[in-house]
């Protein structure tokens, strides 16, 4: 420490005790009006109760009132703050609508005490989506580890019989462009929610500051790359995901699970399970996830951003995203090692007949009876001869 500031310390040091003993003029004509010491809120003694507060108006005086009888004391002031009230701000109202407003209103929200919005959002938050939300994850992600340890992959991997074409190229691409999209969307959202708990201990404050800060604006920009590529996944699928014939028995039979020859009942180009995740993790919740993800991002024309409609936008994306990472982990587990030969579908846009014919029995009827034609995409490759498999 240097000799100046040791100095500077010490003068200080003695000018505030000095005038902590030394009254201030107007003290002992304050205390005489009872109990004001001075403008400063600080001084004014607690022993001596100010005497405008018996007034039967005291609760309901303006801040100016106050400020009269009880100079210094701002409580009307910060009372109306606290509940929201609007203030002047030079900001212009278009690009700030909120800036007048210090403090946001009271609101309860299911989880939530009711207090200020911010505080609000921050107990739905960190008491209810952080704990539950992560150990709903942690759950699917568990189940499927032990499904995948006890049960091992699903199918025989049955092989030969000619090539059939799953996926168009353009399918592909578009089914390729949503995953990726998604899986970045999904780990930089971890490490936003969770990565205190996992990544700030091993990191520490600067690296994870860092990290954090460039997958946050990854997601920002993956996430409108996601919302066009689901629209095209969407799009491009859902002719093939409607009810049809046999989703029912699909679906009461758990696609053949649990059966002990492990023979999957028929199905059309998708089954049940698929149609499900399809309806409820691609549409539904794609679009809740989408849609408040674009509000955050302030995308969406013509919308006001004030902070109470990004906590809400928040609150319903983080929920939405969390039950499709469970959703999706699902699909991931079964596109890749849940599943025999799944993944080369959607890797390379061909199957073998023997696979169609295991898993997607009526689809595979269609394509042996002509219905559906073995190679879509254009100009075909000739396509291998489908034999019965
Ligand atoms: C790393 C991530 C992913 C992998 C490995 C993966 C893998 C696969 C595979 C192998 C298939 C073919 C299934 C079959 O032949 O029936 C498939 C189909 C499909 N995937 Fe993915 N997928 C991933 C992520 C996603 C995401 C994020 C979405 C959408 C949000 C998605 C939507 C679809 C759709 C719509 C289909 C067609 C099946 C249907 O419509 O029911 N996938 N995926």
């Amino acid at each position: 420490m240097s000799k100046r500031y040791l100095l500077m310390t010490f003068l200080l040091a003695l000018g505030l005790s000095a005038a902590a003993q030394t009254p201030a003029p107007q003290d002992s004509a304050a205390a005489a009006k009872g109990g004001i010491q001075s403008q400063n809120i600080l001084e004014v003694k607690p022993e001596v109760k100010p005497d405008a507060s018996s007034d039967p108006n005291y609760a309901k005086q303006t801040n100016a009132e106050r400020g009269r009888v009880q100079p210094g004391n701002n409580a009307p002031m910060w009372r109306g703050i606290a509940a929201g009230a609007e203030g002047y701000s030079s900001l212009p109202k278009s690009q700030a609508p909120e800036a007048g407003v210090l403090i946001q209103a009271q609101v309860q929200y299911p989880g939530s005490r009711m207090t200020t919005a911010g505080e609000a959002w921050r107990q739905v938050r960190n008491n209810w989506i952080i704990p539950y939300g992560g150990a709903l994850f942690l759950i699917a992600l568990g189940a499927l580890a032990i499904f995948y340890f006890t049960r091992g992959p699903l199918g025989h991997g049955a092989h030969g019989g000619g090539k059939i074409e799953r996926f168009t190229p353009f399918e592909r691409s578009a089914h390729w462009t949503n995953a990726i999209t998604f899986v970045i969307l999904a780990v930089s959202g971890i490490v936003m929610a969770f990565g205190k708990f996992f990544l700030l201990p091993a990191l520490g404050l600067t690296l994870f500051g860092a990290l954090t800060y460039v997958l946050k604006s990854l997601h920002n920009f993956a996430g409108p790359v996601f919302a066009v590529s689901l629209v095209i996944v969407f799009l491009t699928f859902v002719r093939d995901n409607f009810p049809q014939r046999g989703d029912l028995g699909w679906l009461l039979k758990a696609g053949g699970v649990f059966s002990k020859t492990g023979y999957e009942p028929p199905s059309h180009r998708f089954n049940a399970g698929e149609k499900v995740v399809f309806w409820f993790g691609v549409f539904l919740l794609g679009a809740i996830s989408v849609s408040s993800g674009l509000v955050m991002d302030q995308l969406v024309p013509s919308l006001t951003y004030p902070r109470q409609t990004m906590q809400i936008a928040h609150m319903i994306h983080s929920v939405s995203a969390l039950l499709m990472m469970c959703v999706f982990a699902l699909h991931i587990y079964l596109g890749t090692i849940g599943m025999r030969g799944a993944y080369q579908g959607m890797r390379t846009g061909h199957v073998d007949a023997a696979w169609a014919k295991e898993h997607h029995e009526y689809w595979y009827d269609d394509v042996v009876a002509g219905k559906i034609p073995a190679q879509r995409s254009s100009p075909a490759a000739p396509a291998e001869q489908v034999k019965t498999a």
